[in-house]
């Protein structure tokens, strides 16, 4: 992964609520601490409920944690009629650096279509924050069009009017591997990241293509961990399941050890 500094991120989902995530992030920190993690070589980040991020601003900010945090989506519009969204100048108000896009928990539960991703990839990098751009393919894409075509269009159409040179993170998240406990192989995430990466460069340039950060997600555990990271494409990964268990997510993170 050349210069890129790795990204081991927990994506929660609909789990830990403020009180929770207090307890959990001050606990991730000193463990890490206590194992002398470098967080300059490999950055931590977590994604938690909306409903938190105002909880561990004032915990990381006051502690002085070098733990990032990100929000699960943003609204594509910045204000106005939009009951239930959230916008993504109130979630960079809370110091947030990152913010998940187009989980395909989001695509299919929620019907987000490439241009909504697009409307939300254009709506972070407004407000100063790096979109985490997830793309996969189901068993059935993966079945008909081999395994990169789907997440190359996903990636084409969200980075749409994006300038050269964006900061964004990519996360390929096979969707047959999220939450099955069937993770893709090292060679295959490989295979995907390369393909991924290569479009970036035509898209936002050779420079972004080789600093963009390509993270793996699907079944990531700390037994599988080390192979992805071995891969040359593969800078890092979204964690689901197992960034809720903090020995676990722990674990994950000091892959190297
Ligand atoms: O965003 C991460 C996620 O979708 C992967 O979930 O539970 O398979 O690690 P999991």
């Amino acid at each position: 992964s050349l210069n890129r500094t790795p990204l081991i991120a927990g994506n929660w989902k609909l789990n830990l609520d403020h009180l929770q995530s207090i307890a959990f992030l001050q606990k991730l920190h000193w463990s890490l601490k206590d194992a002398s993690h470098d967080f300059d070589a490999v950055e931590v980040a977590v994604f938690p409920p909306f409903t938190d991020l105002r909880s561990l601003q004032t915990l990381v900010t006051a502690d002085k944690y070098e733990i990032a945090y990100g929000a699960q989506d943003l609204s594509q519009h910045d204000s106005g009629a939009y009951t239930g969204e959230i916008s993504g100048a109130f979630i960079a108000k809370l110091d947030a650096s990152y913010v998940l896009i187009g989980h395909s928990e989001r695509r299919t539960l929620h019907a987000e279509t490439d241009e909504v991703v697009a409307g939300k990839v254009a709506a972070a990098l407004r407000h100063g924050l790096v979109p985490v751009l997830c793309v996969g393919e189901t068993a059935a894409d993966l079945e008909e069009h081999g395994p990169s075509a789907v997440p190359v269009a996903q990636l084409r159409a969200a980075l749409e009017g994006v300038a050269e040179g964006a900061e964004i993170v990519v996360a390929y998240e096979p969707v047959w591997a999220i939450g099955s406990g069937q993770a893709a192989t090292p060679e295959q995430a490989q295979q995907v990241a390369a393909a991924l990466r290569a479009e970036l460069a035509q898209l936002l340039g050779e420079d972004a293509a080789a600093s963009t950060r390509v993270l793996y997600g699907g079944s990531v555990k700390s037994g599988n961990i080390a192979g992805f990271m071995r891969e040359p494409d593969v800078d890092g990964a979204l964690v689901g399941g197992a960034s809720l268990d903090l020995d676990e997510f722990a674990s994950i993170v000091r892959y190297q050890k």
